[in-house]
């Protein structure tokens, strides 16, 4: 267990640096992340190499307890690198070619920069390989983090995506056959007449938009595999990480974590996430869920953020709560983001542990606590994170419907939240999984417009299903093979034997008529004996549905499909399929998830007020519960049998009271 801060000895005199250490050690913390952004401190010229101010910082911390992790510098290439090559800079969709001055500015496929990677990692890695103090390392920073998401369309990335689609489909015959290029006239009869999709005068095949995004995905993991590589190679026994965006939709992060000893993310509540707990709740999952093992969070929050406009500042607590939230969640390790606020640069606003004065205050006196809590569960972070609900995510559907849509209020990770939101708000503890992930040990999976779908994915939902599963599936899915092309079969296709109703027309909100159309298609109404009656809303896209095995749990109210079934249940097997039609409000989600989770016999630990999140750790067999309070104001919990708070040591018999923004981590006794 680790807790620690990102820190930049590069931006401060030498002079301060012990103070910095003291100031940390002081605190509780024992590690620093460093240099992921000095590349131009490690190698002022081509060829001429500097540690030795690494070296001190590295030493001078570890006088103080302090253990390091390097990042590989390569997310900022030098001026000078970048002077001599600049066909190295990242070309955007429309053209634009990145320049000098900021960071990401580089395009992962180029073979110049290719080489220059090797040296930098190469020779940081030899210099650190016998340096007890130097415990792993972190590949770059955040790949996909720039404003094209690392889209890069320049000539390399052409050549480049023309071998990968060579490599996957072998023939042209076969790739012309699987995108269907006999629309508009697109056979191809050589790899090197195969475009990137550029934007153009009209929409491009989405199949090939589709391959260009995993090639391109893949062209970023394979950059950093290279890094990997050579850090096993040259400085064995040091573990290798990446920082991860949790929701960040462009690369694979299941395939980018693969080669990595653990993954690990950075989370800013109040930025990225937009103070939403449970979004910072399904991010934590999704990372947790990629290794199915702990992870760390390389950055957390540490004060106000923003690059050029900031945001509000952490409420007191707030900092606290966000790391007792990471734990709970999964995380054995937590790195601040940054150790002191820097005064120049393109993040003079992104506040840091101290601020600008280098004084510690407020913030400094919250991590402390922080630490303290986290010393206390330390005996936590390698226990089980029990969760038989799944919630199904994947990148192919997410690119898929990059590519096209298809209503223009369709969005994709939207829905996901929905449901994960009324999930998380019934207190039961989620994986967050791609379709490659085993089945086998969840109750339910919500895999809500599950728009592509391949043999493997079906099969192994069959037999979820069929072994007493819940599968819940929603609009678009299974509407199109793997290649992005509409199945030949009615709707829903290779899924139709799972949902046992099939597709007789369906209607969106394209919003042709007008922008300003209601997103609203009908309403929606629970008419099955078991869920409360309720009557909900329908937008974005409504199935219109005939029923073969299937029931109707409920049926549209208005529009020309009145009377029709909305949502259906189909028995498989020992298991079963509820299929939404259409997209729900929140509350219908709500009143869905809380009957399927009665249905399969799952029960929250707690019930809770709403802000109050709970989280479930298995120890010794037995539960401990994280009782997070995301609230300004004070909320009470009833408990049902006696328990004690761990942090505290405080005992509680039938209620806890937690101020705001406090946490409880419960075992029951
Ligand atoms: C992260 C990045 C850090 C820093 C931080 C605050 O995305 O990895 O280097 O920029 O955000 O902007």
């Amino acid at each position: 267990m680790y807790i620690g801060s990102d820190y930049y000895p590069e931006h401060w005199p030498r002079e301060r640096w012990r103070e910095d250490a003291r100031l940390m050690q002081a605190a509780g913390l024992n590690l620093v992340r460093m240099a992921e952004f000095a590349w131009d401190r490690m190698e002022p010229e081509e060829g001429s190499f500097d540690f030795s101010w690494l070296d001190e910082a590295i030493q001078i911390l570890a006088e103080h307890g302090i253990k390091t992790v390097l990042g590989t510098p390569t997310a900022t290439p030098p001026a000078w690198l970048m002077h001599k090559h600049p066909e190295i800079y990242l070309v955007n969709r429309e053209g634009r070619r990145a320049s000098f001055g900021s960071r990401r500015h580089y395009c992962p496929t180029i073979e110049v920069y290719h080489s220059y990677t090797r040296k930098i990692v190469r020779k940081l890695a030899e210099h650190y390989a016998s340096n007890e103090n130097v415990i792993g390392y972190q590949v770059d920073n955040e790949f996909g983090g720039s404003r094209t998401r690392g889209r890069c369309y320049c000539n390399s990335c052409h050549r480049a995506f023309q071998q990968w689609l060579e490599a996957k489909y072998r023939t042209l015959s076969r790739l012309n056959e699987s995108w269907g290029t006999a629309f508009w006239s697109q056979t191809y009869s050589a790899w090197e007449q195969i475009p990137l999709p550029w934007p153009n005068e009209a929409p491009a095949n989405p199949s090939l938009e589709l391959d260009y995004y995993r090639f391109i995905s893949d062209a970023w993991i394979k950059y950093q595999n290279l890094q990997v590589e050579i850090l096993r190679n040259v400085s064995p026994g040091k573990f290798v990480t990446h920082n991860l965006m949790g929701l960040f939709p462009s690369i694979d992060y299941r395939k980018l974590g693969e080669p990595l000893d653990f993954v690990a993310w950075d989370n800013y509540p109040r930025f990225s996430q937009h103070l939403d707990p449970a979004a910072v709740a399904m991010a934590h999952d999704l990372t947790r869920s990629l290794k199915n093992r702990p992870f760390w969070v390389m950055e957390q929050q540490s004060g106000p953020a923003g690059q050029n406009v900031m945001g509000t500042a952490p409420s007191p607590g707030e900092l606290r709560l966000w790391t007792l939230q990471s734990i709970a969640h999964g995380a054995d390790s937590i790195v601040y983001f940054r150790w002191r606020t820097c005064r120049w640069g393109a993040e003079q606003y992104w506040h840091g542990i101290l601020p600008h004065d280098g004084k510690p205050g407020h913030r400094y006196a919250e991590i402390k606590r922080a630490a303290q809590d986290m010393a206390k569960l330390k005996h936590l972070m390698c226990s089980a994170y029990p969760a038989q609900v799944a919630v199904m995510r994947s990148y192919d559907v997410l690119w898929a419907f990059e590519a096209q849509p298809t209503s223009a209020d369709l969005d994709y990770d939207q829905e996901l939240k929905s449901y994960y939101r009324a999930l998380h708000s019934l207190n039961v503890n989620i994986d967050v999984i791609t379709p490659e992930a085993e089945y086998d040990k969840y109750k339910v999976i919500v895999a809500p417009s599950l728009y592509l779908t391949n043999d493997d994915i079906v099969q192994r939902l069959e037999k979820f299903v069929a072994a007493g599963g819940t599968l819940l599936l929603s609009f678009r899915s299974g509407v199109k093979d793997w290649e992005n092309v509409v199945h030949e079969e009615t709707l829903p296709a290779h899924l139709a034997g799972l949902v046992g109703a099939s597709i007789a027309d369906y209607t969106s909100t394209g919003r042709f008529e007008s922008p300003n159309a209601p997103a609203q298609l009908a309403e929606v109404e629970f008419v099955h004996p078991e869920l409360t009656s309720y009557r909900g809303t329908a937008s974005v896209w409504c199935d219109i549905l005939n029923l073969e095995s299937a029931e109707a749990l409920a049926r549209y109210h208005g529009n020309f499909f009145n009377g029709t079934p909305a949502i259906t249940l189909n028995k498989h097997g020992n298991g079963s399929v509820i299929y939404v039609g259409t997209s729900l409000n929140d509350v219908a989600i709500r009143e869905l998830s809380k009957w399927i989770l009665r249905t399969q016999g799952l029960q929250a630990p707690l019930g809770t007020p709403t802000g109050v999140e709970i989280i479930e750790r298995r120890y010794n067999e037995k539960p401990v519960l994280f009782v997070l309070n995301h609230n300004s104001e004070r909320a009470t919990v009833s408990i049902p049998t006696a328990a004690r708070d761990i942090l505290t040591d405080q005992r509680y018999n039938d209620e806890l009271l937690l101020d705001p923004f406090d946490v409880a981590v419960l075992e029951l006794v």
